[in-house]
């Protein structure tokens, strides 16, 4: 079921919605995005997806509109979600360049649909990404920009190796995210993550899971880390918005299990969402 498109606020059926041809989106990759989970109607983070929304926005210097007015078109689509059948829906907004030397021709997208299904859990491979900011700062570190083709590039490549998804590495070998998803692991009954200083996303998800380990009182370590040691974990999950918490069940050829941790930890965020979501 194809939903309608707010474009601008302006309700237009799917079929219909369009961007110029124009558009520095179309010709030049530029433009951002965030990619939000609703669970009946009510959307997880909507501040913290507004936030970083407007952080990626002032990186590419583009205007948003008032916050209030994104907000409204995100709940009404949030709302028409609920038609949808299964567990809740995804609310996409996208932002794009506009026309060069046209103001006021950026475009504001808010779309929803069913979420993509949630994998049980995920092999993944290794792949370099020399292309990625790796700790390394540029104007758009940690901007959710809509260039998604490396990232994309590299979980093609993953599957060409009968992966599902890729797990990126600085060239050194350290250990950053995954092309859509944040890692995190378990050693000695404590969660590693990479920290933030890698110019990785500052994911909501990861956030959240901070505060879940908080809560069930697990020390949480953020720091840089080679490919090896996450190998070597007890336990490795992935983490997204439409994700959640995914156990990671292999790593290149390291076999992994889902362990008691990870249980716990997803049964954690389930709890913190229906918390802030019921
Ligand atoms: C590169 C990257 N890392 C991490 C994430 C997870 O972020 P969030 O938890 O905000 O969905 C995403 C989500 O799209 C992503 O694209």
């Amino acid at each position: 079921m194809n939903l309608p498109v707010l474009i601008d606020g302006v309700t237009t059926p799917s079929a219909e919605a369009s961007v110029s041809v124009f558009d520095q989106a179309v010709q030049r990759g530029l433009g951002c995005f965030e990619a939000m989970r609703s669970y009946g109607g009510c959307v997880f983070r909507l501040d913290a997806h507004l936030d970083r929304l407007d952080r990626s926005a002032s990186a590419l210097g583009l205007e948003l509109p008032a916050r209030d007015d994104l907000s409204r078109w995100i709940v009404a689509q949030a709302d028409a979600g609920t038609a949808l059948p299964g567990d809740g829906s995804a609310v996409r907004v996208f932002v794009t360049g506009g026309i060069e030397g046209i103001a006021g021709s950026s475009r504001v997208i808010v779309t929803v649909a069913s979420p993509p299904p949630r994998p049980a859990s995920l092999r993944l491979a290794s792949v370099e990404a020399p292309w990625h900011p790796a700790g390394r700062w540029s104007e758009l570190t940690g901007a959710k920009t809509i260039s998604y083709a490396p990232n994309m590039a590299a979980r093609e490549k993953a599957r060409s190796r009968g992966s599902d998804d890729a797990l990126l590495t600085s060239v050194d070998g350290v250990v950053l995210e995954g092309p859509t998803f944040t890692v995190a692991w378990v050693n000695d009954s404590r969660v590693y993550t990479p920290s933030l200083d890698l110019g990785i996303l500052s994911s909501i998800t990861r956030t959240a899971l901070l505060e879940v380990a908080a809560e069930v009182g697990v020390p949480v370590v953020e720091g840089h880390f080679g490919l090896e040691v996450v190998k070597d974990a007890d336990e490795v999950v992935a983490l997204s918005t439409f994700k959640e918490i995914v156990p990671v069940m292999a790593i290149d050829d390291r076999p992994l299990d889902v362990g008691p941790l990870t249980v716990t930890l997803q049964a954690g965020l389930r709890a913190l969402i229906e918390k802030e979501c019921r």
